[in-house]
């Protein structure tokens, strides 16, 4: 494990450097392109549990970007088990070009985060320690890291990081050829042995007010 880990984060490291220039959003343009994806994530971004929908406000606009990108080319959303990547997939679809996925990510990336709320049973101080793993890449402070590819997690719901980290392990995210930053990723999340980790990971995070 010590060494996958380790491979990661010379990959990581290597990658960095070689980041790809996009079109400038234009966030006032990303709002009204932004009511599509209302009925999923909320006119605030702060997404919704029942629909299974991610916080997307306040993310990375670079992030937001590329997972658009990702979804539209079925670099994720694309394998048979994932349900939700499916429910995504046809909306990242009705972004036209570039243009409009960097103007609505732009759009996103300036709605104020929300705190949200605590929905996984976990060990925040346990999942302190599993996450010293993650810090290399995420931060301390679960801020994030765009040099190193890395999303914010910090203010993201706890039952979706736990999806997530699921997916990676699992191969529904992260195992497509093309999908270069999830493949950063998923040796980590092979690093988290069990769910009782992983939910104790996403209490710790959520406890990063
Ligand atoms: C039908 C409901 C629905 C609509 C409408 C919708 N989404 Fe989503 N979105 C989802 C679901 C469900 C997921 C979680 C996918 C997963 O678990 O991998 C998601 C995930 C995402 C992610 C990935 C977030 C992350 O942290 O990786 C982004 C970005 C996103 N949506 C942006 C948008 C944008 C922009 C729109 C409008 C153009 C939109 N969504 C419309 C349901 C929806
Ligand atoms: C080597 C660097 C690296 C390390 C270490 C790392 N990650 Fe990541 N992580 C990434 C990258 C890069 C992505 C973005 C993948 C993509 O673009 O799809 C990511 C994505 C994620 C996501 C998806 C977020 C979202 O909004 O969908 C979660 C959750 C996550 N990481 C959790 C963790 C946890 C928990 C750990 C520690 C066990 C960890 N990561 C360690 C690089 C890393």
């Amino acid at each position: 494990m010590k060494k996958l880990v380790t491979t990661g984060i010379a990959l990581a490291l290597g990658l960095g450097m070689t980041m790809t220039a996009s079109a400038a959003g234009d966030a006032a343009k990303g709002k009204a392109l932004f009511a599509t994806c209302i009925a999923c994530h909320g006119t605030d971004g702060a997404g919704n549990k029942a629909l299974n929908a991610p916080a997307i406000a306040g993310q990375e606009e670079w992030y937001l970007e590329r997972q658009l990108k990702n979804f539209k080319e079925g670099i994720r959303g694309a394998d048979a088990k994932d349900v939700y990547g499916a429910q995504m997939r046809p909306m990242a679809m009705t972004l036209i070009n570039d243009q409009a996925v960097a103007d609505v990510a732009a759009y996103a990336a300036s709605l104020p985060a929300k705190a949200a709320a605590d929905t996984v049973t976990g060990d925040a101080a346990a999942g302190k320690a599993s996450f010293a793993v993650c810090i290399a890449c995420h931060g301390a402070d679960a801020a994030g890291n765009k040099a190193l590819n890395a999303p914010k997690l910090k203010g993201q719901h706890d039952w979706y990081i736990v999806r997530q980290i699921k997916n990676f392990k699992a191969g529904i995210r992260g195992a497509n050829p093309k999908d270069i930053y999830g493949a950063q990723m998923r040796p980590m999340a092979m690093t988290v042995a069990t769910d009782d980790i992983a939910n104790n990971i996403a209490a710790y995070i959520n406890s990063l007010k």
